[in-house]
């Protein structure tokens, strides 16, 4: 579990990032945190990895209290996946970049091929571990640098905006990656996100505006809230505004079996 407390932290004095964030990732559930530009994400997603330090408020990763002492065993239990899987290209070839977060940790050769073939396949880039990272889709980058993380063995995946460059395939390959991950492995996702969709799949929800949450809870209950979703320049997806339209008749709303039908259309649409 992922407790953050009262968490405050500026840039500088102008630039207050978070201003009291409280909320609390329970163990193998898959979390997405989404708001609007600068409402906090990354910044939240840069705390919980012990890459910045907040100046108030605590972070229990495990019951472990995150500080200098023990940011190195929580980076251990906590990966990260950006945006821009340019960035994280480092290797000559697909095999090397899913390779290059093992070689950093140290693992022996033998083992490191092994666990390079088990994610390669699992991400289904098995058959282009000698291709060069540039010449990759979008997709397939982004499950590279999935598949370098997952290799890690890491409790906790974080991906921040990892699907934002991605076509809706490429977004329907990771919803799926993310319900194996914590299916087979028993892994907790947090998905920082605009994409109203992608979180819509999650078990949690939390929205933050302007350095605070300003909603938590399950999808249904936070796409609910239209209206303070459209105030936080969140923009609903058709098949949510349908889905909410139904909410706001009275005898509908009360017929869940029709609910549930509807969720389900927004999840595949
Ligand atoms: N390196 C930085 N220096 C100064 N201000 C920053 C820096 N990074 C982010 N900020 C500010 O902190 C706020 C939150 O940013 P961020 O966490 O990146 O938001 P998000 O990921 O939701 O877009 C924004 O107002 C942003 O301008
Ligand atoms: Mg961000």
């Amino acid at each position: 579990m992922i407790e953050v407390k009262d968490i405050k932290y500026a840039y500088t004095k102008e630039d207050v990032a978070l201003k009291g964030v409280s909320f609390t990732i329970p163990e193998n559930s898959w979390v997405s945190i989404i708001g609007h530009n600068g409402s906090g994400k990354s910044t939240i997603s840069k705390l919980i990895v012990g890459l910045i330090e907040a100046q108030s408020g605590e972070i229990y990763v495990d019951d472990i209290k995150l500080d200098q002492k023990t940011a190195n065993d929580i980076r251990k239990k906590v990966g990260i996946v950006f945006q821009n899987p340019d960035n994280q290209f480092v290797g000559v070839d697909v095999e090397h970049d899913i390779a290059f977060g093992l070689e950093n940790f140290q693992i022996e050769h033998d083992k490191m091929h092994e666990l390079v073939k088990e994610f390669a396949t699992k991400v289904g880039m098995i058959d282009k571990l000698t291709r060069e990272p540039h010449s990759l889709s979008g997709g397939e980058k982004q499950r590279v640098a999935i598949a370098g993380i997952l290799s890690l063995n890491q409790k906790y995946v974080i991906l921040d905006e990892a699907t934002s460059m991605l076509d809706p395939e490429g977004v329907e390959d990771v919803v799926k990656l993310i319900e194996i991950l914590r299916k087979d492995y028993n892994k907790t996702i947090i998905t920082i996100t605009h994409d109203l969709k992608l979180a819509s799949h999650s078990d949690n929800v939390i929205v933050l505006k302007d350095g605070k949450v300003i909603l938590n809870g399950t999808p249904e209950e936070v796409f609910k809230e239209e209206e303070i979703l459209k105030s936080s320049n969140l923009t609903l997806p058709f098949t949510l505004e349908l889905y909410n339209n139904f909410l706001h008749d009275e005898y509908l709303s009360n017929n869940k079996e029709l609910n549930d039908i509807l969720w389900e259309l927004h999840l595949q649409r």
